[in-house]
């Protein structure tokens, strides 16, 4: 299978103050040694609650934030060596969608044009009447009827101009396709309309996708694989069933415990020594060794990966 993107030992770091009244400063690891690895067509969900550094991940990979130390590595080129014609296909190949869909639409753009705008940008058009029949081909396979053409976003409901989002993502034929979020703003029945489209371009195209959010029910439907991560670092990772149906991690096992309804995980000061494991505050199953030593990402069943001392004995 093609690889289309390979992140090795990402860590990104930010020094704040610890409030405003306040000249101490304070280090957020808010990405702390992250890898991973993605191939043509296929889809890592990343899911981790607030400030868990997904989108602090997904800025560096597209470069709109410079990691502290490691590599990315983008259909065979590698992001830390990039010269300006690599960063303009760069900007074509990778696509973000975010959770609220008018940071990426131009409210005074009509829909049709929003479309257009990067398919003439980039040169995907031979001529005005391949450009037309591209937009018009586009809007279509998002479920936008052509009475919206010539609307602009503000008249359209959340749902239709997340819809619109996607489209100008798809415009471009990207490899990889980013949506931070992408459902997380709209209504629960729109959220499923949304994510069904996001499994239609799945089956009907061979795009990759790294879709994030803090719902474990969103992203297993259209993740082949996903990714956990708490404070800046993967605790676990694998094949979507493994991670619903044998959470090994304890923070897995909450997040899967709290969408059925129980919640397990005890509440904890959460600013203990670095040193030891980022969950150990929080953890049902710690114990002495979790205080001291970080527990390493590691195999726990063929490409299941938990991060976890008690789990790996
Ligand atoms: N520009 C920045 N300056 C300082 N701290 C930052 C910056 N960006 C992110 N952080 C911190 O890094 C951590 C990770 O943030 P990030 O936004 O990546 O989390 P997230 O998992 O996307 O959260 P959410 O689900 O709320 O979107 C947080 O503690 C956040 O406060
Ligand atoms: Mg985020």
């Amino acid at each position: 299978m093609d690889k289309v993107l390979s992140v090795s030992g990402l860590k990104k770091y930010y020094e704040v103050k610890r409030s405003a009244f306040s000249y101490k400063k304070e280090i957020v690891r808010a990405v702390d040694g992250v890898d991973l690895s993605l191939e043509r067509g296929q889809t890592l969900g990343i899911v981790g609650e607030s400030g868990s550094g997904k989108s602090t991940l997904v800025r560096c990979i597209m470069l709109l934030e410079k990691p502290d130390v490691g590599d990315i590595v983008f259909s065979g080129v590698n992001f830390t060596k990039t010269n300006d014609n690599q960063l303009k296909r760069l900007r074509k190949d990778i696509q973000i969608i975010f959770q609220d869909p008018y940071s990426s639409l131009n409210p005074r753009l009509r829909i049709y044009d929003a479309i257009a705008e990067p398919v003439l940008f980039h040169n995907i058009a031979h001529d005005g009447d391949d450009a037309r029949q591209r937009v018009t081909e586009i809007l279509g396979s998002v479920g936008i009827s052509e009475d919206f053409f010539q609307k602009y976003p503000h008249e359209m409901s959340g749902g239709q101009r997340q819809r619109v989002a996607i489209g100008r993502a798809l415009a471009t034929n990207p490899l990889l396709i980013v949506a931070d979020e992408p459902v997380s703003s709209l209504d629960v029945s729109i959220q499923a309309q949304i994510i069904n489209l996001f499994m239609d371009i799945k089956e009907r195209t061979k795009i990759s996708m790294l879709f994030i959010s803090h719902d474990l029910n969103v992203v297993r439907f259209v993740s082949d694989e996903i990714m956990v991560m708490y404070k800046g670092r993967v605790v676990e990772q694998g094949k979507t069933d493994n991670i619903f149906y044998q959470p090994m991690h304890p923070y897995t096992q909450m997040l899967i415990d709290s969408i059925k309804g129980g919640f397990s995980s005890r509440a904890g000061d959460d600013n203990h020594a670095p040193t030891g494991c980022a969950y150990y505050p929080r953890c049902e199953r710690r114990t002495s060794v979790c205080a001291e030593i970080a527990p390493e990402l590691k195999d726990y069943d063929s490409g299941h990966m938990v991060a976890c001392h008690a789990v790996h004995g």
